[in-house]
């Protein structure tokens, strides 16, 4: 009898254990990989996601079964009979969840090396994060005696890069769901992350780090483009560097301003600074510049000081910075 109550426990155990994991397996949790990275971080999640199904369905299963087939008769109010220990259970429940986790720890081992494995020579982009936008420099392309800076990242495909974080403020978190590798950004220290983008297309960049109030519209975007496309593009920043115009101004206020900011002509509706449509009715040219580079000159009613940030001026070249107040002017009617 208790033989047949142990195999019939384990049977249904393992029965709902393959269940539940195929169950797990198939439905399409994570969204299309787009890295090299990918296929480790999927491969160790999976992993270790089996691991535990398995182990919660044969634990769930016999709980169950016990209870079921266990289960005293009406009237019965006897102690159930005294158990002095089991060496071979007890050796079993040891061996089994070691042996689990040293599989978890070497294969996570193996995949983080794997992952995070550079090419000598290869290419850094520095990622700056502040309350409530990301910058990304390319120290090696110089526009007009400066490293490139943008507001989205744009890499070329098939390509590692070494992605160097830091934050001017409180701790932030870079994250491209589709790349599956995320690393905090931290003030005052360096922290580091690899990627090797393997689908062209345009990928969220998301701050998975409470931050403050605008948290959750602290987003960028990943352009993974040929590598022609990538040398157009830096070419492409080099002409609007030169020239500016309100062309590059409404990109960059979509990169750099929107996060934070209301503005009815590009769409955005950001809360955490002023709403432009109103701050800027009507304003001048040299209020709009004012706002931009010292941003705690005036502080608009119902708003704080130190909370824009006040680097545009070492952030934006000279005409990136006409270019931004030129379309500001437009977009407001101002001038
Ligand atoms: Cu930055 Cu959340």
């Amino acid at each position: 009898m208790r033989k047949r109550s142990i195999i019939q426990m384990t049977l249904v155990g393992v029965a709902v254990g393959a269940a539940l994991a195929v169950v797990a397996v198939f439905i399409p949790w994570l969204p299309e990989p787009a890295s090299d990275q990918a296929g480790w971080i999927d491969s160790t999640y999976w992993l270790v996601t089996i691991i535990c199904v398995a182990v919660f369905a044969v634990v769930a299963g016999v709980s169950g079964y016990a209870v079921w087939k266990f289960r005293a008769p009406p009237g019965d109010t006897d102690d159930g009979s005294p158990i002095h220990g089991h060496t071979g259970l007890e050796i079993v429940w040891t061996l089994i969840p070691t042996v689990l986790v040293t599989v978890i720890a070497v294969y996570s081992g193996v995949a983080l090396a794997q992952a995070e494995d550079l090419p000598e020579g290869h290419r850094v982009v520095e990622v700056t994060s502040e309350q409530f936008a990301w910058t990304f420099t390319y120290p090696d392309v110089d526009v007009e005696g400066q490293p490139l800076t943008t507001g989205e990242l744009v890499l070329p495909i098939d390509e590692a890069v070494e992605l160097v974080l830091t934050s001017k403020d409180v701790i932030h978190s870079f994250w491209v769901p589709e790349w599956r590798m995320k690393q905090d950004a931290v003030k005052g220290i360096d922290t580091r992350t690899v990627v090797k983008p393997t689908e062209l297309g345009t990928f969220p960049v998301i701050c998975t780090e409470l931050c403050g109030l605008g948290h959750a519209l602290m987003r960028s975007q990943a352009r993974v483009v040929t590598p022609g496309e990538f040398d157009a593009w830096v070419e492409e920043q080099r002409r609007l560097a030169r020239e500016g115009g309100s062309i590059q101004g409404q990109e960059l206020f979509a990169q750099q301003c929107g996060s934070c900011h209301t503005l009815a002509e590009a769409g955005t509706e950001g809360q955490v600074g002023p709403d432009l449509d109103e701050a800027l009715q009507g304003a001048d040219e040299d209020f709009v510049r004012e706002s931009i580079l010292e941003p705690d000159a005036v502080i608009a009613e119902g708003f704080e000081a130190g909370v824009m940030p006040d680097n545009y001026d070492e952030l934006f070249t000279d005409p990136q910075v006409d270019g931004l107040v030129e379309y500001l002017l437009e977009a407001t009617g101002g001038g």
